[in-house]
């Protein structure tokens, strides 16, 4: 059993997704964090981001149950993250260890760019999760400021959109909702209401797939 949860950058996939695979008893993949993970271990060995042999190679050597997300988080990796992402090869190996991954039992929830149209089209539930870009841009702000940083929240408007315009715009797998995907816009829904419009359209799906 799989859940597809997709999206653009902040829209609150992530918490999402972890409330939800409590919820089941499910497991869980940030698959983001494949790619960030990438980008950080050829940094961390001086490598360029730009090789695409090497960056699948670093992809394949990839170990999932590695994955920090509290070291990952960070936006300077995120930025190099979504430059990775656009290479095919990179995207093949990740691909692999994340269909892998969403074969677990009893069920698993994957969030991404391209869960329900790519990595497990036969997905048993696929969301769009989206809210407005200055929305998602205020959210990361208010994140930033509670977590007692400073934040400019111009640039991280710009930042929203760009990393959109890269999501949406690469060639290999871009983010768009798949033909069967449930919509759920956020912008007007804290996480609560979020997790009940979620639950509520997984709940419909799980009992007709039953
Ligand atoms: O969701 P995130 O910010 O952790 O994702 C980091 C980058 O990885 C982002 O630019 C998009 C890319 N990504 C992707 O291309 N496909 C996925 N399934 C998940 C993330």
């Amino acid at each position: 059993m799989i859940i597809a949860i997709d999206g653009p950058s902040a829209a609150g996939k992530g918490t999402l997704s972890r409330r939800i695979a409590s919820e089941y008893g499910f497991h869980h993949l940030d698959t983001g964090l494949t790619y960030r993970a990438t980008a950080k271990a050829l940094l961390d060995a001086g490598l360029p981001l730009d090789d695409e042999g090497i960056a699948a190679r670093t992809a394949q050597a990839l170990d999932l149950a590695d994955l920090d997300r509290s070291v990952l988080a960070r936006h300077e990796i995120g930025e190099a993250a979504s430059k990775v992402a656009v290479m095919p090869a990179v995207r093949r190996a990740l691909v692999e260890a994340q269909r892998a991954f969403s074969q677990k039992e009893p069920g698993t929830v994957l969030d991404g760019r391209d869960i329900g149209t790519v990595v497990c089209p036969d997905a048993a539930v696929k969301l769009y999760v989206t809210a407005a870009p200055e929305i998602r841009a205020q959210r990361r702000y208010d994140e930033i400021l509670a977590g007692g940083g400073k934040a400019d929240f111009g640039a991280i408007f710009e930042d929203v959109k760009r990393r959109d315009d890269r999501d949406m715009g690469r060639a290999d797998s871009p983010l768009k909702p798949a033909e069967d995907a449930h919509l759920l816009d956020t912008s007007e829904m804290d996480i609560e209401a979020a997790f009940r419009a979620a639950k509520s359209i997984i709940d419909a799906a799980l009992s007709r797939h039953a």
